[in-house]
């Protein structure tokens, strides 16, 4: 049975979440001074006033008041209970919630102690860099490369000295380990990851240090580490140099992206603040999902060699579903042998600037990649590129943007009445659908409410099931039964229609929410998901209600009634 849910695993949850994050997932925010504004969901109004602030890890509505941390938005936003909101918050960090019983306590989480120990490292490198004699050659190093004192210091650079245990001698060997700064030796104990290396912190978007980059300062190999995957360190969803970049300019017009740390270094020398790396892997969907958070232009810029064309081609393809109308992906292709280090110290800013706006835009660079080696005036041909071209199509958002990438190929294939992405609703919806997304972060009353507003047919399923709905001790199950209820009686309700019913209640908010809720489900899985929501609902309404009659036996005593429902619960459970 459920315990407790310890108190520092709450605290740290909140250290780990980004609350910008968790509403932006659920209620798009627009970046706005150092706030993050939209209208706010807890009334109506026409202008937004509702605010996320990312440094206080706090929402607040100047209109209605409503305020909190992420777990009072998830629930008033979700309507949850507060366990509920824990749960969802969790599943969203992807972390267990762990349950206390009466004996075992909750050993704290390592996050916490992860972030600060990293940014204690951090000092300490850069401290190193500053006093230690030993330095002097990443010094040189960092001076020959053209690094003023002003970018290290924008960008913490510092010095891992090179020692078995310059950090072991100061931090204790499991908080390193778990913190990526170590490496645990078979025969017991660890020794210092990074030795030897100028060091670049890589900062998440609040600024703290979640890991480094390491570049040895001579030709031995491997030229740079990195620091693993740790409880706070995830490379496919972060990119060196954004809070640089946010800080110096929180609204960039575009957002370059290149391959190396140096890279972003050397174009800030140059007084180009707006570029990010991609931690030495691909350039994924979640990478670009989050650059274009913060810009509707992201640039692709990568090395002119083989490995960097190779990059760009898997970033572009990475896009696809990314690219609603009004985002932009454009490339800049770099001449063989050329990255955008060595160019900008080459041509200058404005000359790289220059080339900047002449970057390619995706649609031509696509469809001329797709074309290599295809010899569009035969038949053969054209149907070649239709084939390889529809995939990609498909993934796009509905909209504007892909309807001009049909027409593109409409033209180059000569097929004009070619209906390439007709199902391109569903294919969308089933590329789309993967798990942690939306759905899986609704309450299961919510979830079941959301799918039934916007099916009501599935009440059959309601019926089928012969739930005993005293049974089901949850919040939001009066809401449930009440909509099934003017389902029943009303079973070609539309959505408008069914709206009107809780104008000026409470739930009135709510049922909206739920109405708009987007799902990435396909028709066809629809009554499966609907089926499955109901009988966790079941259970879970349940084992609340047992619980709840469990305590009150101990605590007060249960009367005839409640001993009977207690007995019915306990029959049911076997
Ligand atoms: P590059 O070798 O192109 O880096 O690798 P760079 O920044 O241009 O290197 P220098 O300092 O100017 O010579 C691009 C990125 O790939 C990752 C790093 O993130 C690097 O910045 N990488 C590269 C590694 O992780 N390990 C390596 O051994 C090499
Ligand atoms: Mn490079």
């Amino acid at each position: 049975m459920a315990g407790m849910i310890p108190r520092p695993f709450i605290d740290d949850l909140l250290v780990r979440v980004d609350i910008v994050d968790l509403i932006d997932s659920h209620l798009p925010l627009k970046k706005s001074g150092s706030n993050y504004t939209a209208r706010c969901p807890f009334h109506t109004e026409k202008t937004p006033s509702f605010a996320v602030t990312r440094s206080k890890q706090l929402f607040h509505c100047f209109g209605c008041g409503a305020g909190g941390n992420a777990i009072s938005f998830l629930m008033d936003f979700s309507h949850l209970s507060f366990v509920e909101a824990i749960e969802d918050l969790a599943s969203f960090v992807g972390i267990e919630v762990p349950r206390e019983s009466s004996t075992a306590t909750f050993k704290k989480s390592t996050a916490t102690t992860s972030f600060k120990v990293l940014e204690q490292a951090a000092s300490f490198y850069v401290e190193q860099l500053r006093n230690n004699p030993e330095a002097k050659d990443a010094v040189d190093y960092l001076k020959n490369r053209g690094v003023s004192g002003e970018v290290a210091q924008e960008f913490h650079i510092g010095f891992a000295p090179n020692s078995w245990d310059s950090l072991n001698k100061q931090f204790k060997t499991q908080e390193l380990i778990n913190a990526g700064l170590a490496i645990a030796k078979e025969s017991g104990g660890a020794y210092d990851r990074f030795r030897g290396r100028v060091v670049f912190p890589i900062r998440d978007r609040r600024g703290r240090v979640t890991g480094f980059g390491g570049r040895v300062l001579d030709d031995s190999l491997p030229k740079y580490l990195n620091s693993p995957e740790t409880d706070v360190f995830h490379k496919g969803k972060e990119v060196y140099g954004l809070y640089e970049l946010l800080s110096s300019n929180a609204k960039p017009d575009r957002i370059l992206v290149v391959e190396g740390y140096m890279d972003v270094i050397a174009l800030a020398q140059f007084g180009l603040n707006y570029s990010v790396a991609a931690l030495g892997t691909a350039t994924s969907k979640d990478h670009l999902e989050l650059l274009f958070r913060f810009s509707s232009e992201i640039v692709l810029c990568f090395d002119g060699d083989k490995a960097g064309r190779e990059a760009s081609w898997r970033a572009v393809s990475a896009a696809f579903p990314c690219l609603r109308d009004g985002r932009q992906i454009k490339i800049m292709q770099l001449p063989e042998g050329v990255d955008p280090d060595n160019l900008i110290r080459e041509i200058g800013l404005e000359n790289f600037e220059q080339k900047i706006s002449e970057s390619q835009a995706l649609s031509d660079y696509f469809f001329e990649r797709l074309s290599l080696g295809l010899n569009l005036s035969d038949i053969e041909g054209r149907a070649a590129l239709i084939n390889k071209a529809k995939s990609y199509l498909e993934k796009l958002p509905n909209g504007i943007f892909q309807e001009l990438m049909q027409n593109k190929l409409k033209v180059l294939s000569k097929v004009e009445t070619l209906d390439i992405i007709k199902q391109s609703t569903e294919n969308n919806t089933r590329n789309r659908h993967t798990k942690g997304q939306a759905d899986t972060k609704l309450s299961i009353i919510r979830l079941t409410i959301s799918l039934l507003l916007q099916n009501p047919e599935l009440v059959e399923i309601i019926e089928d099931k012969n739930i005993n709905w005293a049974l089901i001790n949850l919040p939001g199950v009066d809401l449930l039964k009440k909509i099934v209820e003017i389902i029943t009686t009303n079973p070609n309700v539309s959505l408008p229609c069914l709206l009107e019913y809780f104008r000026n209640t409470d739930q009135e908010k709510h049922i909206k929410i739920m109405m708009n809720h987007e799902f990435y489900i396909s028709g066809a899985e629809v009554k499966e998901e609907f089926s499955g929501a109901i009988d966790r609902l079941i259970r879970q309404g349940t084992d609340n209600r047992l619980t709840q009659l469990i305590d009150k036996s101990r605590e007060s005593g249960l009367n005839v009634q409640q001993q009977k429902e207690l007995s019915t619960l306990l029959a049911g459970q076997k």
